[in-house]
């Protein structure tokens, strides 16, 4: 793959091996990079789209954005930047220094699990928009049973306790033990399922998302590890 769009030479450089301009117009003053083959010195060059590019004999994609699934630990927050705490974005900034990444989609700093770290604007503005619906699914664990009741209140839509009424929402208890569940909603609001709870005077004492959309968060991701998405990947989340 080659450049998609008519794009400056020294920025494609910049970009796909995530260096600074200055060393991308160095490298290219030196010779060290080919457009189609030949040797190109001349840092303002437009390339057309689908150039092939080398830098020291080595062919450049560049991606135009990155999803990241990040299997989030408890106690870091959902944030690109945070004064006091470490942020979801902290965790693969060393990878991509240049990316300007962001959570789509929040947990609290006690939750863990599934967080979609991009910098495509556009999709995150996509799959979070209530339009879509696009589903959410948790593992919960509660302070006291799941009942039958509460399936069915999730089913027809809490109401909140400062009357907000949450859109329909599912809740299977485990058979064995149902102080543990799965918990599927198709909307985010802040602390949903803590309040949803808290209207039957239940307490959650922990909080794991296992799937955006049609995709599950990897079971390989150990607490903090991260992986990127592939385009079939990117392309289930929107499966709601
Ligand atoms: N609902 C909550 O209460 N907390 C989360 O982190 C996610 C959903």
């Amino acid at each position: 793959m080659g450049a998609e769009k008519k794009t400056r030479l020294d920025k494609y450089v910049a970009q796909a091996l995530e260096i600074p301009r200055s060393a991308s117009r160095e490298m290219i003053a030196k010779g060290r990079v080919t457009v189609n083959g030949q040797v190109c010195k001349k840092a303002d060059t437009q390339l057309e789209p689908g150039a092939d590019v080398c830098a020291g004999g080595r062919p450049l994609h560049h991606e135009a954005f990155v999803y990241l699934m990040l299997n989030k630990p408890e106690g870091v927050v959902s944030a690109a930047e945070d004064k006091r705490d470490t942020t979801v974005v902290d965790l693969v900034r060393d990878a991509y220094p240049r990316r300007a990444l962001f959570p789509a989609g929040r947990l609290d700093k006690t939750s863990t699990g599934f967080v979609l770290l991009t910098d495509d604007g556009a999709f995150a503005h996509d799959i979070l928009a209530p339009r879509r619906h696009v589903s959410k699914t948790y593992r919960v664990v509660l302070d006291a049973p799941a009942t039958p009741a509460m399936a069915e209140g999730f089913a027809k839509g809490v109401t909140l306790a400062d009357g907000q009424t949450m859109e329909p929402a599912e809740l299977y208890p485990d058979e064995q033990d149902p102080c543990r569940c799965t918990v599927v909603l198709h909307q985010g609001v802040y602390h949903q399922i803590k309040r949803m709870f808290g209207v039957y005077d239940v307490g959650v004492n922990g909080l794991h998302r296992t799937a955006i959309g049609g995709l599950a968060l990897d079971a390989a991701l150990a607490p903090g590890q991260w992986r990127a998405l592939t385009a079939e990947e990117v392309h289930k989340i929107q499966q709601r």
